[in-house]
This record gives structure tokens, C-alpha cells and sequence, in this order.
């Protein structure tokens, strides 16, 4: 099995999911810009990834600091948090990370600054093994949504490659299959940089899983046939009172869903909860480059030069068409989430 990041020899490690999944190649970020960068060009993306990379990001950017009185320390550790803070806008965990990282050196501030390197890059660890263990009990949570032979519709990838490992949307599906469930997954392709095709199909098919491809114009068609059971997906921020941002298009399956009947489920660690922003219309919303929507994967020109292009990354999905939302501490109701407090 894959890792998708881990910090080895000095070193941050992960699969450079841009170049999936034609190729697998793991790549090494010696410092936090190099990580910093990756999280911006989507070499590692995924709401919990994007967290975990931040915070080794940190610890790699402590391991630079050559001053040794706390505060110098500290206000040069904050400035290497800023800077990875500002590749991406819409997920809380790459927040969360930054934070937790960041109060854990305000926690140990008696300590030298030799030994809060090491614990530092102890502490990264730590959040990437959690963040496995979170999605397992995500799955638990999970597992009774689907029975013998249920078919589940996701969209973009929020499987092992998004987390430290097992996934959120994917986990309960794993626990499903554990359990000795048929269970069959259709994977919506996710334009317009296609994680579904590339990411959530192929680490599936390397899982063993049965998964099946469809374009995104297709889940409506195939809900109407009744073809698919439930929906589950992952998130970037749900905000206090039970909102969802997920990625551009995760609406439309909502309201599909809603409209056929079929249950709609997303599954997120607690670190995903922001119960700093009251509704979804104040999460916000990562605006990418055109050139995402006018060529494929960069390469293939698909539309006239110079036309006009909108690519939000993301969308919020109402609360109303939610079924329940599965954290590692239980299934809950999206009105429920307010009453919640999130791990760290
Ligand atoms: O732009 P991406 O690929 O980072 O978007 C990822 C998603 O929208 C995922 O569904 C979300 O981060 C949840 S990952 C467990």
C-alpha cells in the first residue's frame, strides 16, 4: 500500500499525486517552501493531507531557525506558518495544522530550542498517525450505512490519498468490505482536474475495490435508474451550523440526491469542523486558473483562445440536504455539529 506522506530521514516524503495515475513517483521537500509549494500546485491535496503537510512543513522549517532565545524562535516559526497558511484558502485542516503546531511550541516554551526541533517533527508525526486513526473510527461510525450489496456514488477523491491514510469517504467502505459486504463505488471524474479519475479510481482499484468511472453529467441518470443506493463524500470546512464546503460539484450530487431519494453522506474528521464560521456562505471559496476549465490537465487545449472562464474550486453544500455527517466521534445531523468540539 502507498503512503501518501511521511517524514523520513530529514526529509518530507510524499506521491506526487499530479503525476497519477500514470506514474507513481514520491518526492522529497527539503524545506517548508518546497512544501509550501507543493500544497499549491496540488502535488499533495486532500483537506487532511494538506494539514498533515503543513505541519511537517513547520517542523522542517523549524530545523532552519538557528536562534536560540524562545521568542526569536517563535516569531520566525509563526512567519514559516503564515507562509504555508496562503497556498490554499478553502480547506480549515491546513489552519488547524498551522495552529496546532504552533500552540504546541507556545506549550513547551521552557524548553530549548534543540530539543522543540525533535519534538517538533515528533509532533507532525503524531498528527499524521491520528489522522489514520481518526478515519478508521470514521469508518466504525460508518460502516452500518452501507449493507450487503450497496451501491455508493463519490465525488472527488477524499480516500487514502487525502489523508495520512484509509481516507474519510472511503473509510466506512473499507469497514464495509471488512465486514464481508459487497459493496460497489461509482466514481464521478471530477472535472475539471479530474481527482476522481485520477486519484479516487486508482487508489481503489489498487485497494481491490470495485470501482466504476462515470463523467459528472452521469450520477443524475444513474440515481434515476436506481442504480445508485447512498452518496458519500469528504470535506474541506463545515462550518457551525452544518454547511459544507466539498469540492465543485459536491452540490449537485446533494440535490440529485435529494431529489431521488437517496441519502446523502459526508464523512470528516473533526479537525474539518469550523465552528468559527457560523454558515457556508462566509467559507471561503478557492478561485483557480482558467487554464484548469480551457485545457485538460494542462495540456490539451478544449475551448476558443480567450474565453471567459469561471473555476471555483469549490461549492458549499446546504445543511438541508444532508443526511448525517460522520466524524470519528459518531454520526451526527448537521444541526448537530454545533454542539461539537474538534480533537487537537
Ligand atoms: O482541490 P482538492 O483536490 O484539494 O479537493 C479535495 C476535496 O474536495 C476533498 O473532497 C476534501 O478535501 C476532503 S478529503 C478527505
Amino acid at each position: 500500500m502507498f503512503k501518501t506522506i511521511e517524514w523520513k530521514d530529514g526529509v518530507v516524503r510524499m506521491i506526487d499525486q499530479t503525476r497519477l495515475p500514470l506514474e507513481v513517483i514520491y518526492m522529497d521537500c527539503r524545506d517548508y517552501r518546497e512544501v509550501a509549494d507543493a500544497i499549491k500546485t496540488l502535488k499533495i491535496r486532500g483537506a487532511p493531507a494538506i494539514g498533515i503537510a503543513a505541519a511537517m512543513g513547520i517542523a522542517l522549517g523549524a530545523q532552519e531557525i538557528e536562534e536560540r532565545d524562545f521568542k526569536s524562535f517563535y516569531k520566525i516559526l509563526e512567519s514559516v506558518g503564515n507562509h504555508l497558511a496562503k497556498q490554499r484558502p478553502t480547506a480549515v485542516n491546513l489552519f488547524w495544522a498551522i495552529e496546532r503546531m504552533l500552540n504546541f511550541v507556545k506549550n513547551n516554551s521552557k524548553k530549548d530550542t534543540k530539543e522543540l526541533k525533535e519534538l517538533l517533527i515528533k509532533e507532525s508525526i503524531n498528527l499524521l498517525e491520528e489522522d489514520i486513526k481518526v478515519n478508521k473510527a470514521i469508518g466504525r461510525h460508518g460502516a452500518d450505512i452501507i449493507k450487503d450489496g450497496t451501491t455508493i456514488l463519490t465525488h472527488c477523491n477524499a480516500g487514502a490519498l487525502a489523508t495520512g491514510g484509509y481516507g474519510t469517504a472511503t473509510a466506512p467502505i473499507f469497514v464495509a468490505i471488512e465486514q464481508g459486504k459487497r459493496v460497489k463505488v461509482f466514481a464521478d471524474e471530477t472535472r475539471p482536474i479530474l481527482q476522481g479519475a485520477r486519484l479516487t479510481a486508482w487508489e481503489l482499484m489498487e485497494a481491490g475495490v470495485d470501482v466504476t468511472l462515470i463523467t459528472d453529467n452521469m450520477a443524475g441518470a444513474l440515481m434515476k435508474k436506481g442504480i445508485i443506493d447512498i452518496a458519500i463524500v469528504g470535506a474541506d470546512r463545515v462550518a457551525k451550523n452544518g454547511d459544507v464546503a466539498n469540492k465543485i460539484g459536491t452540490y449537485s450530487v446533494a440535490v440529485l440526491c435529494k431529489e431521488n431519494k437517496i441519502p446523502f453522506y459526508v464523512a470528516v474528521p473533526t479537525s474539518t469542523i469550523d465552528l468559527n464560521t457560523p454558515s457556508g456562505d462566509l467559507i471561503p471559496i478557492e478561485e483557480r486558473s482558467q487554464n484548469e476549465v480551457t485545457h485538460i490537465m494542462g495540456k490539451l487545449q478544449i475551448a476558443p483562445h480567450g474565453v471567459k472562464v469561471m473555476n471555483p474550486a469549490f461549492d458549499v453544500t446546504p445543511a438541508r440536504y444532508i443526511t448525517a455527517i460522520i466524524t470519528e466521534k459518531g454520526r451526527f445531523k448537521p444541526e448537530e455539529i454545533k454542539k461539537l468540539e474538534r480533537i487537537g
